[in-house]
């Protein structure tokens, strides 16, 4: 039920927790505004501290609004001024990254992410939540991919939507970040981005345009870099333009955190809340300090004051949205509760990827296990205090060995590292690691040399080899503000994988962990291959309810697995480098690039294999002439669940079109047996292309393949349809 209001006194009496409809939020906004002085307006324009907007208890703002990171948990709370964590640490629950997410493939999850996330933020006092992120994962390198949704606009666009609407639903604001063009951590906040207008708009602001058209987000942050050589926080074609203008913004728009250069220009070019760090914060936001620089420019007359009303207006429009500026009561959250750590547990399964399962190894069945051997320390290493922005702190983490010696109580659980020493020591033992800058080693007596490993292997039922890559700052870690340095893993891992992996052992299933596409040298020797990303503070739980069958297998690569990193777009088109990007490979990011090269990926975007087997049947037209339905059913002996994709193909276009691209997709469940009929519905807009010389997104009329499949290699059935006129949309 909408809430219906006249004025701020009436809200307070209404008690149902729907968001305030945007009109009944502009005129609470308004009614605000109107008493406010100059000084007061700008105050409200620049963070009263690292994470807080000021309170201005003289129009009845009586509490600083309170932002936090990140988009899988509540960061701790931070210093006033700076980026330290005041003891106590606050806790929350830590949930799977994005790129864990997105491998679910299902908006139900990202719902409930967002719902965790919302409650968390309510019990802490949170009204923002510096989140989703929606980059695009155009290079493996990029240190934040595992922040983001992948690689693909239409699979992000409707994750997005789904999260912030569960954030939102707990009258907490969410901010889709970093508005744009942000698709790499090297140099960050230096780098000149270019992109062509079709590339743009197909590819890097579809998420971004969905989450504020068709999820209502309420905030949105800008990126640090440039775009066509302006800071994207006072770049006036990306937020005035495009953000406001053509997609009719209302909400607050947030610089990310010493993002703006100067002020005055940014707010003359539709920049937003100017967010500090450092000494900055102090100089310019503390209310004591009695200075409003921009007041100062409206005076001088360098700044008309409606810009900054209008500014101002954004920012109460979504105190009043939340509840936050009117009093009117807001829905409790809660933190730390069982159920959300089930959450964690449960999406956190249901995003694993099983990539190869070749002799049925997977299922483990844990009654006829006497002894395990898990190798690599990185089974047991906490990882959700790291990643920058995107860290937590956790009342528990439980990692894959800790799970495994929990569940298998009466087997033998060892844990040896990877026997790198030997090797790496001939060339540095200063900075020596496990696996040559992979993991760093915390105890030296974990060394073992080569024989000792292979009789422990030998003596295992089974023999779990952990590997992949590890959040933090190191080469080869992914972190914000870096890339990894190299795609393939650290050499000396390599080389310990195709020594374990030779013994030939029967039974030994590879886990590898990281939040990025990464260089294997190795996967034709492993039968069996697990692909994770960081899965937050149940990662363990997660994925032995995997291993051991309790949760069959149903996530789905979000990206291209490329073979090496010289078969990327950006490599090979030499489009990815520190100062001047230029997407020259355009709309070819990921699968759209290796369909048109015909270049074979390791694995492709959307493989994911189950421990049952599906039968697609023949795709038919629903009603409508455009949408897909198709019956999919279970013929293994085990209950399962399947990601249909739709992609569509353009035999007929006149214009330059990707080979396939997704369109939609759904995810179902089947018990053995079991057959289902599902849709996949898509508009004409779908299919549309942006027309660079309208302005416009246009879908010309004429004839689409609809290609169904279980990834974006595997198609099982294809239809046609045929538009019969030309269309253009708006945005
Ligand atoms: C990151 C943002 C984050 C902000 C506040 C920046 O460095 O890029 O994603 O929200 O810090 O912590």
């Amino acid at each position: 039920m909408k809430r219906v209001v006249f004025g701020v006194a009436a809200i307070a009496a209404v008690s149902a927790f729907a968001m305030l409809d945007d009109d009944a939020a502009l005129n609470a906004a308004r009614e605000v505004l109107a008493k406010m002085t100059l000084e007061e307006k700008t105050q409200m324009l620049a963070g009263s501290g690292t994470m807080t907007l000021p309170a201005v208890p003289r129009v009845g703002i009586n509490s600083e609004w309170t932002m936090s990171d990140n988009s899988s948990t509540v960061r701790p709370s931070l210093d006033r001024w700076n980026w330290s964590y005041p003891e106590p640490k606050t806790e929350n629950t830590k949930l799977p990254s994005l790129s864990a997410l997105a491998q679910t493939w299902d908006v139900a999850w990202a719902r409930r992410h967002g719902e965790v996330l919302g409650a968390e933020c309510r019990d802490r006092g949170v009204d923002q939540l510096l989140g989703p992120g929606v980059n695009i994962m155009r290079t493996p390198l990029c240190g934040r991919n595992w922040e983001y949704l992948g690689e693909d606009p239409a699979l992000a666009a409707k994750m997005c939507v789904s999260m912030i609407k569960g954030v939102q639903s707990y009258d907490v604001a969410a901010t889709v970040k970093h508005f744009c063009l942000n698709d790499q951590e090297m140099c960050r906040g230096t780098v000149d981005t270019h992109a062509d207008d079709r590339t743009l708009n197909e590819i890097y602001l579809p998420a971004f345009r969905a989450a504020v058209k068709d999820a209502g987000v309420l905030c949105v942050m800008s990126s640090y870099n440039r775009i066509d050589g302006i800071w994207a926080s006072e770049n006036k074609y990306t937020q005035s333009g495009i953000l406001r203008d053509r997609w009719g913004y209302k909400g607050l728009l947030v610089t990310d955190w010493g993002g703006q250069h100067t002020t005055e220009f940014a707010v003359m070019n539709g920049g937003g809340i100017e967010m500090h760090r450092g000494d900055r914060i102090q100089y310019l936001c503390q209310p004591s300090s009695n200075r409003f620089p921009l007041a100062e420019a409206v005076l001088r007359g360098d700044v008309p004051a409606a810009t900054v009303d209008n500014m101002a207006l954004h920012t109460l429009y979504v105190m009043a949205k939340t509840g936050f500026l009117t009093g009117a009561p807001r829905r409790t959250g809660a933190r730390n509760t069982p159920e959300h750590q089930r959450v964690a547990r449960d999406e956190g399964a249901e995003s694993i990827v099983l990539m190869k399962n070749g002799k049925g190894v997977l299922p483990l069945d844990a009654n006829a296990i006497g002894k395990v051997l898990v190798i690599g320390s990185g089974a047991d290493l906490k990882q959700c205090h790291k990643g920058c922005s995107g860290e937590g702190n956790v009342p528990y983490e439980v990692t894959l060995y800790a799970a495994l010696t929990n569940r298998l109580k009466e087997a033998e659980v060892k844990l040896m590292p990877f026997c790198a020493k030997l090797e790496h020591a001939a060339t540095d033992t200063s900075n020596a690691t496990e696996a040559g800058g992979h993991v760093e080693l915390k105890d030296a007596d974990k060394w073992c040399t080569e024989a000792e490993l292979k009789a422990a292997a030998e003596a295992a039922d089974v023999v779990i080899v952990f590997t992949g890559t590890e959040l933090g700052y190191q080469e080869n870690m992914e972190s914000e503000g870096r890339d990894r340095v190299e795609f393939d893993l650290p050499a000396p891992l390599q080389k310990a994988m195709h020594t374990i992996l030779d013994w030939k052992l029967p039974r030994v299933v590879v886990v590898s962990r990281s939040g990025s596409p990464v260089g294997y040298t190795w996967t034709d020797k492993a039968d069996t291959l697990v692909q994770t990303s960081y899965l937050g503070m149940e990662e363990g739980n997660s994925i032995v309810d995997v291993l051991l069958g309790d949760v069959n297998p149903s996530g789905k690569l979000a990206q291209t697995w490329p073979k090496t990193y010289s078969d990327t777009a950006v490599a090979q088109c030499g489009t990815y480098n520190k100062t001047n990007v230029v997407y020259n490979e355009r709309f070819y990011v990921g699968y759209r690039w290796h369909d048109k090269k015909a270049i074979a990926p390791l694995f492709p975007f959307g493989h994911g294999l189950s421990y049952t087997t599906f039968e697609y049947g023949a795709a038919e037209l629903c009603d409508d002439g455009l949408s897909v339905k198709i019956a999919v059913k279970n013929t293994g002996r085990v209950a399962g669940k399947e990601v249909v994709q739709l992609y569509a193909a353009y035999p007929g276009t006149k214009v330059e079109r990707c080979v396939k691209e997704l369109k939609a997709f759904s995810k179902v469940a089947l018990k053995p047996g079991e057959t289902k009929v599902v849709e996949l519905r898509i508009t004409p807009r779908d299919l549309a292309y942006w027309d660079e010389f309208n302005h416009r997104f246009r879908t010309d009329a004429g004839e689409y393949e609809l290609l169904v499949g279980a990834s974006s290699a595997d198609i099982r059935a294809s239809t046609r349809a045929v538009l019969a006129k030309t269309e253009f949309f708006a945005d």
